[in-house]
């Protein structure tokens, strides 16, 4: 990496300054290199590798399967496609709640192995030890409240958190406390509109919002929900920037049919 490339490089401090100036933070998730390339080019301020690459990417229901091993793959790959963005990298279930040393191993790992800037771990009070020790190392963090997938078991479905008074009240001391423990941002996911922009006026620290409405600091999306590639997968706050299902199945079956008729390679298309 040039000193050049590392100057543009978003970092923590960008997307502090973001914040207090009103600037919008992007953030999209990517898994590979050839998307993390495209997404990087076209702006995107933060590039998740979310562990939602367990459903996107490997077809599992859950999060709880992805290993560390997982994780460091895609993340490494997003990395070496990417100039300008800030590489996020989520650690996967069990790497990170069992101790504060588990946690700084496995953030260690990803860090060294990955080439990522920053790891994202889900969860407040909970793990608040877990989260100071890997900060203690050096390694930025980023907090998750709200719908945290890798709880699904314990919570039963995906529906919208924090809607009762008391859930609502730990949340937002959750998130004072990531804030506390030097956490740089945090991920809302699926709360009520207007106790995202109560935590986001709270916190000095910049909020990204996913289902949880416009008055968060930044926005966070799956490529592949956004991008429109699994037709079926369209909850309330998605919005299908594109519409790849259709293109991509359009395409493969254009080709297809034209290597049944013989017209693909032509002429031009040989050596
Ligand atoms: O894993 C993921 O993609 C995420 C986003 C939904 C924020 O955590």
């Amino acid at each position: 990496m040039s000193v050049n490339k590392e100057m543009k490089r978003v970092s923590t401090a960008m997307l502090q300054a973001m914040k207090e100036r009103q600037e919008k933070i992007s953030m999209l998730t990517s898994y590979d290199y050839s998307m993390a390339k495209m997404v990087d080019q076209a702006g995107v301020d933060v590039i998740l590798i979310g562990d939602s690459a367990a459903n996107v990417f490997a077809g599992y229901e859950t999060t709880l399967p992805i290993t560390l091993d997982n994780m460091i793959y895609h993340a490494a790959a997003v990395a070496r496609g990417t100039e300008r963005a800030m590489v996020l990298a989520d650690l996967p279930f069990g790497s990170y709640q069992g101790s504060a040393n588990e946690a700084y191993n496995a953030a260690v790992r990803m860090m060294k192995e990955s080439g990522a800037h920053a790891l994202k771990l889900e969860g407040g009070l909970e793990i608040i030890e877990n989260i100071k020790k890997i900060i203690a190392g050096g390694i930025p963090v980023c907090g998750h409240l709200g719908l945290t997938p890798q709880s699904i078991n314990k919570f039963g479905n995906f529906g919208v958190r924090a809607k009762e008074e008391q859930e609502a009240a730990k949340l937002i001391e959750d998130a004072l406390a990531l804030q506390e423990a030097g956490c740089f941002a945090i991920v809302l996911e699926k709360i009520p509109a207007k106790l995202a922009k109560t935590v986001t006026e709270k916190l000095a620290i910049p909020t990204v919002g996913i289902g949880a409405g416009p008055d968060c600091d930044g926005q966070v999306l799956v490529i592949n929900d956004m991008l429109g590639m699994n037709a079926d997968f369209k909850p309330k706050f998605m919005r299908h920037f594109a519409n790849l299902h259709e293109q991509i199945t359009t395409a493969v079956a254009n080709y297809v049919a034209e290597v049944k008729a013989v017209q693909y390679p032509n002429e031009d298309e040989q050596y």
